[in-house]
């Protein structure tokens, strides 16, 4: 049966994040903010994947895309299938995307299908939407992913309609756990979102069918800062390996480490996440590395345009360090072995967003790899960024010749 996802603020990230991990041939498109995928729910390891917010499994595919018909659809099979649901009070919710209804279009809907729910003897609660689309904390909050919960969530590309369940949603509570509750935190180094980083982690392991169980593979972040991808790494269940110039920053991974050991139950031994002070442009790394994923040098964080000179240095200071780190680490990993950095790019417009790229990535090749491309998201598309922010963050999926 096919699932359908949900995508989060960039869709193109999350894009390359399921075709990394899945393949392209099992994802289809569906609007801008969505994609069905040829895989069984319980196919997707959802609780990775830094970029979807919904994991739906699809109980229906409409050739209609009318809301009068797929009304006329849900309230022929409604019944049907509350009927299969244990006893007691049911709660319904509706999520939309694609079509031209409005809130109170849907409530109305909502409240015809609670009517004719009711008439075959069961309660039934309907969750008010605020938006077309119900948020990840209403789900959670109103139980729509358990035993009682029903959420349809139903979208549209203007051709086709696909009606899912939720199954599982970003368990956003948890993400803001770790991102603001840990013990050691930088502005300086910057924040990297724990999402992000599960995203970067995915782009480095590439295609799950071809790839080992993650328990003992080694994933190397070699600017680790503060350690949030080795925490991630670690959820996901790979082994981290941090390195960073900075004996701080290897104090604040191990600290951080051993909090989030201790907050999760992870039971690993103390000294399970690998770390060393090592500068990336000249260190030589215990192997095997597995995967390699970080965020580089970022570079001054700027919060606004700087004078063209000051940009000028710091585009140069860091394409400097991350090329050479590029070719320090080159001879130390085999073939084949993928990488993905997030390096800095910084917006010279914000409305449509445009990004003054690093010198190296038009000379990867020379540099001895080879850029991974998506055929669901463009290579320039790969740029996380917030509009309140200037130095935004371009994601470089390579794999070494
Ligand atoms: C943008 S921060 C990474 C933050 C990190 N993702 C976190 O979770 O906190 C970049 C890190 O690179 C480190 N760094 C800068 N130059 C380096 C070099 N030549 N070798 C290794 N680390 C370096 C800095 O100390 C900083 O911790």
């Amino acid at each position: 049966m096919n699932s359908l996802l949900l995508l989060g603020r960039q869709p193109a990230l999350g894009l390359a994040e399921l075709e990394s991990l899945y393949g392209s041939s099992v994802l289809t498109n569906i609007g801008d903010q969505a994609v069905i995928v040829a895989l069984d729910a319980a196919q997707i390891d959802f609780n990775r994947l830094g970029g979807a917010t919904k994991l739906c499994r699809v109980v229906h595919e409409l050739d209609t895309v009318q809301w009068r018909q797929v009304e006329k659809f849900l309230m022929q099979a409604a019944p049907r299938h509350a009927s299969q649901l244990p006893e007691g009070k049911l709660t319904l919710g509706l999520s939309v995307q694609g079509f031209d209804v409005n809130i109170r279009q849907l409530e109305a809907t909502g409240l015809n299908l609670k009517k004719v729910i009711r008439k075959t003897g069961r309660s039934v609660r309907l969750v008010p939407n605020k938006e077309l689309e119900l948020n990840t904390a209403q789900v959670h909050h109103n139980k729509l992913t358990g035993p009682m919960g029903w959420e349809l969530v139903i979208v549209t590309d203007g051709d086709r309609t696909v009606i899912g369940q939720t199954v599982q949603v970003q368990d956003i509570a948890s993400y803001t756990y770790r991102d603001r509750e840990r013990p050691k935190r930088d502005a300086r180094v910057g924040m990297l979102p724990p999402k992000l980083a599960q995203l970067l982690i995915n782009l480095a392991v590439g295609p799950l069918s071809a790839a080992p169980a993650p328990a003992g593979q080694i994933i190397l972040d070699p600017f680790c800062g503060t350690g949030v991808l080795l925490q991630e790494a670690a959820l996901m269940g790979y082994t981290p390996y941090g390195t960073d110039l900075e004996q701080r920053m290897i104090d604040y991974s191990g600290l951080n480490f051993d909090w989030l050991n201790t907050q999760y139950r992870l039971n690993l031994p103390a000294d399970f996440a690998k770390l060393a002070k090592g500068d990336a442009t000249n260190f030589v790394w215990d192997m095997p590395v597995n995967y390699v994923a970080g965020e580089t040098y970022l570079g001054k964080p700027f919060t606004r345009p700087p004078a063209a000179e000051a940009l000028a240095q710091t585009v140069a200071d860091c394409n400097l360090i991350i090329k050479k780190f590029l070719r320090n680490i080159h001879s130390q990993v085999p073939a084949g072995t993928r990488f993905c950095l997030a390096v800095p790019a910084w917006a010279t417009t914000n409305a449509p967003a445009a990004f003054k790229i690093l010198p190296l990535v038009d000379q990867i090749s020379d540099l001895g790899y080879n850029r991974v491309s998506f055929e669901h998201a463009g290579n320039d598309e790969l740029i996380y960024f917030r509009p309140d922010q200037y130095v935004a963050r371009q994601l470089l999926v390579l794999v070494k010749q």
